[in-house]
């Protein structure tokens, strides 16, 4: 069960964030802040606490919190961003989790590691070794999940930004996977719940107290979902995907 959220609401400076879409065009900004709003709501709705912290204009891709920090239930960790120009978010989540947190631990040069490739099943930890997260970064982490009594393991990634692009875990061995992890032996053990590659934005969902949130507009996504026992709720996050943000980049949820 989660019972918290982190978010951050998205600035002004949104429409400057990183993004390898040709097609999609710039995010608006006034309907970000109407997706982000619908985004908390739902959280709330699944009974989470959520805890909005203000618009940070100086880190245009500060609003994806998920990729800054890992908070686990022994300690949290401190990623250091592959990407330069969100190196510095690291500094405005610290001083929030800080406050609220022991155990802190940070990932440390020449590591590069982004939450958006860790993907948690139970105390293991999956690490994708992208453009954003290299190896000595997965081995910091690994490090400081065993010390912590968890362990970690890594997957290689080569076609998409992050590990939770194109796999999500769902709880009771249910795990979404899409393009190249669908026949990645090193997740072998679980049920899969394969998503089509016309609907990609669509395997990055997250398992919030038994629901499944799912991006609005993908049908075959949500009732492959649904087949699968769980409740699922779409929200409409069209502005985050222009930037190569999925629906768990939007939040740290613990
Ligand atoms: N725009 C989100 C990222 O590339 O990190």
């Amino acid at each position: 069960m989660f019972t918290n959220a982190i978010v951050r609401t998205p600035g002004r400076s949104i429409v400057e964030g990183l993004s390898d879409s040709k097609t999609l065009g710039l995010p608006n900004y006034e309907q970000a802040i109407i997706q982000h709003q619908s985004y908390i709501d739902v959280l709330t709705k699944c009974g989470l606490d959520v805890l909005v912290l203000e618009p940070c204009e100086e880190y245009p891709d500060s609003t994806f919190v998920e990729d800054v920090a890992l908070i686990t239930p022994n300690c949290v960790i401190i990623t250091r961003p592959g990407a330069p120009s969100r190196r510095g978010e690291v500094h405005e989540i610290e001083f929030v989790l800080k406050q609220k947190f022991n155990n802190i631990e940070a990932i440390e040069a020449p590591g590069t590691i982004e939450g958006g490739d860790i993907m948690m099943v139970g105390d293991h930890y999956y690490i994708g070794l992208s453009e954003r997260t290299n190896i000595e970064g997965a081995k910091q982490i690994i490090q400081i999940l065993t010390k912590y009594g968890m362990s970690g393991s890594t997957i290689s990634l080569k076609k998409v930004l992050h590990l939770k692009t194109g796999l999500s875990y769902l709880k009771e061995n249910n795990l979404v996977v899409c393009g190249e992890f669908i026949k990645d032996s090193s997740l072998g053990g679980y049920n899969p719940i394969e998503i089509p590659e016309k609907e990609s934005y669509a395997a990055n969902c997250i398992w919030v107290n038994e629901s499944v949130i799912i991006p609005l507009g993908y049908p075959t996504t949500k009732q492959r979902i649904k087949n699968a026992g769980y409740p699922v709720i779409e929200t409409d996050v069209t502005e985050f995907q222009k930037l190569d943000g999925g629906l768990s980049c939007l939040s740290l949820r613990y």
